[in-house]
């Protein structure tokens, strides 16, 4: 078969967050689809990046109280951590905030341009009148119009789920100053994909998208192509358009060119690897975009016209998934079945998942279910009780009775046959690979394993060892649960990298897709090493606990282990003061918060501080007036929704505990440093 060049990536997660087991789906999707494609002998790359630019990011980072830059760096390094830890493997990884990136989406805008695809008008925005920017959807907080759940974003509620707009807030206020925004005119840029219906119509109807996806972008250009708000406003964090001060590409323009900008990466750290004979319009390479069909619009209209439009290839193909439930139901943090990565990795080994995916993945985008129990017996009797029990079965026969050699005569009641039906199935898993129809390519690897243990079965070598006369038939039928063993591993190597690395070991031979297709047993007198047990059993145990820290993991706990380690130095900074409480007030519409009047007393010249304090849920104003209290008293004053909020008071506080606001003992008076 000809040699092919392919280019496969996933989507980028965002560098706002960790990944989680149904982040999983997809780059575990892809990594088998590529190592398959590697197993084949063809040049294939597998690139990804994290998307680093948007408003969520600069939230986030303020939140953290550091910079986007930090954010994202911190961020990158647990991604690129987690995925190695699951055996996914980048050929490169790579960031959208990175210098490649800046370059090819400052050109292909400008390319745009040129082309008469971009276009500018006046909107209508929502305007901090106090800070004087303009406010994106997530910058704006109001209550539900929905639920009335205060204090909620912009653009959806996270409390019911409601989307609307910042318009349709109840009482909204700027994120930024907590002042009332107004409406304002505002320049944005467009791109018009309208103009190009024509080669967008082409470009799906004539690739190989799945049905599902076709059909949805039939209703997209019946619905008619609008023009896609490409622009937004300082502050944000991403790349400035060139000559447009204050105005940023909107995250979604860069997050897609991210693929290119990671290749290209990929490119020049390598003589031997053009980024041309990838990505320019007459390029013979393929390229497939492995997304959750909730990013579909992006990646099948958005994306191709951005590259058509700024004289770049097409996708050759878009593969859409479905997402993942847990145990029927959406993933949920108060459920612990919200696991991250991580979490599941300091219980579960890689494999498991990496397997049972396998057996519920198919080509299609309908969702997927991780049932616990499912997964744990399927796990167990597929790869344990099938799989490697043919080779816990035979090895020990080989290596003690017959020096560790196996004999290539596999002259056994119905051993040849067996052997020949198995490697004559490798057409048939290879084409289940290429077309994604993961849970077929297991439904048949698996039932060759039957056949294999059908065989040992009933040839039973533990009880014919016990006649001599039989040696020559013991031999014969471990070598043959070893052979059809070698070719269950070749099959499966894509999906379970690192339990075929250690067959290999075992069987002291490596496995390629065109020794499969050979499908020939190992050479008489080819010597194996010492079995050890290659994977264990998924024990109950090891499940419940996983869903234990993921309980934990959604709620900070009193329980939490201790932070990271300050110096000394550190917490002298802290100017920890006894206070009065002189006044506890109510704050019109806020939920969690009372208004104090903190005073500090002689020692610092009878200051008084206004503190915000969210300890409503415990306290009534009239039990606190009077009281001493520990503060913070070098705090930078924050501006809150209510006002300004200058200090901190301690309090204690735990899940579902209750809150204790600290008291120093009796004799304290206020002023005094608390240390
Ligand atoms: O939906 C998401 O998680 C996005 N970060 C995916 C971006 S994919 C590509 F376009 F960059
Ligand atoms: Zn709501």
């Amino acid at each position: 078969m000809k040699n092919r060049r392919i280019l496969v990536t996933s989507a980028l997660p965002y560098a706002n967050g960790s990944i989680h087991i149904g982040h999983l789906v997809e780059y575990l999707q892809t990594d088998i689809w590529a190592r398959f494609q590697k197993m084949c002998g063809h040049e294939c790359y597998y690139v990804c990046a994290d998307d680093a630019h948007g408003t969520p990011i600069m939230l986030r980072a303020q939140q953290e109280g550091i910079t986007p830059e930090e954010l994202i760096a911190k961020t990158k390094q647990e991604h690129e951590l987690d995925f190695a830890d699951f055996h996914i493997e980048f050929d490169n990884y790579h960031s959208t905030h990175s210098e490649e990136n800046r370059q090819f989406a400052t050109s292909m805008f400008a390319e745009l341009q040129k082309n008469g695809y971009i276009s500018t008008r006046t909107v209508t925005d929502l305007f901090d009148p106090q800070e004087k920017v303009f406010l994106p959807d997530r910058f704006v907080r109001g209550t539900c119009p929905k639920c009335k759940s205060e204090d909620q974003y912009g653009d959806n509620c996270e409390v019911c789920g409601a989307t609307y707009t910042p318009a349709d807030l109840i009482n909204p206020r700027s994120a930024i100053s907590g002042a009332e925004p107004i409406q304002k005119e505002n320049l944005h840029y467009f791109f018009q994909l309208s103009k190009m219906e024509k080669e967008l119509k082409e470009w799906t109807q004539s690739e190989g998208l799945q049905p599902e996806i076709s059909n949805k972008l039939q209703e997209w250009f019946t619905d008619g192509l609008q023009d896609w708000d490409i622009s937004r406003d300082a502050p944000y964090f991403g790349f400035e358009i060139p000559d447009a001060p204050g105005k940023y590409f909107y995250v979604w323009l860069d997050a897609p060119i991210g693929y290119m900008a990671s290749f290209k990466n990929l490119c020049d750290k390598r003589d031997d690897l053009n980024f041309d004979d990838f990505w320019k319009p007459d390029s013979e390479a393929e390229l497939y975009h492995f997304v959750g069909k909730d990013i579909a619009y992006f990646h099948t209209l958005f994306w191709p016209a951005t590259l058509m439009g700024s004289g770049w290839r097409k996708p050759t193909s878009v593969f859409c998934h479905g997402f993942l439930t847990v145990n029927g139901q959406k993933m949920s943090k108060s459920r612990g079945t919200f696991i991250k990565a991580r979490t599941y990795l300091n219980h579960l080994q890689p494999e498991y998942l990496r397997y049972y995916f396998a057996a519920k993945l198919n080509d299609g985008v309908a969702d997927i279910d991780l049932n616990l129990d499912d997964f744990q017996q399927r796990v167990n009797s597929d790869v344990v009780g099938k799989l490697v029990n043919i080779a816990s079965r035979c090895a020990g026969f080989i290596n003690k009775k017959f020096d560790g050699k196996v004999t290539d005569q596999v002259r056994v009641p119905n051993g040849e046959e067996t052997f020949q039906a198995a490697a004559d199935k490798s057409d048939a898993i290879k084409q289940c690979y290429e077309e994604r129809k993961y849970s077929e390519a297991m439904r048949l690897i698996m039932a060759i394993a039957d056949t294999a243990n059908q065989v040992i079965d009933s040839n039973k070598p533990w009880e014919r060892i016990k006649d001599e006369s039989n040696r020559t038939e013991v031999h014969q039928v471990c070598s043959f649960g070893l052979n059809m063993f070698r070719i269950l591993i070749g099959y499966l190597k894509p999906v379970m990298p690192t339990l075929a690395a250690d067959a290999e070991k075992f069987l002291n031979t490596s496995i390629s897709w065109q020794d499969l297709d050979y499908g020939q047993p190992l050479p008489e007198g080819h010597q194996i090493n010492k079995f050890k047990p290659l994977i264990t059993r998924i024990e109950q145990k090891a499940v419940d606990n996983m869903i234990e820290e993921s309980k934990q993991d959604a709620a900070p706990q009193a329980s939490d282990p201790v932070d990271a380690e300050i110096k000394i130095d550190d917490f002298a900074k802290l100017d920890l003061r006894v206070a009065r409480i002189a006044k506890a007030e109510h704050v019109e519409g806020a939920e969690k918060l009372l208004q104090l009047t903190l005073d500090l007393g002689e020692p610092t010249g009878g200051v008084q501080r206004n503190v915000f304090a969210g300890i409503k849920s415990a306290y009534a104003p009239e039990e606190l007036e009077g009281k001493l209290v520990v503060m913070v008293a070098n705090l930078a004053p924050r501006k809150m929704r209510f006002g300004v909020s200058e200090g901190m008071v301690l309090a204690a506080s735990g899940e579902n505990e209750g809150l204790f606001v600290i008291h120093p003992d009796s004799g304290a008076k206020p002023g005094m440093r608390v240390k």
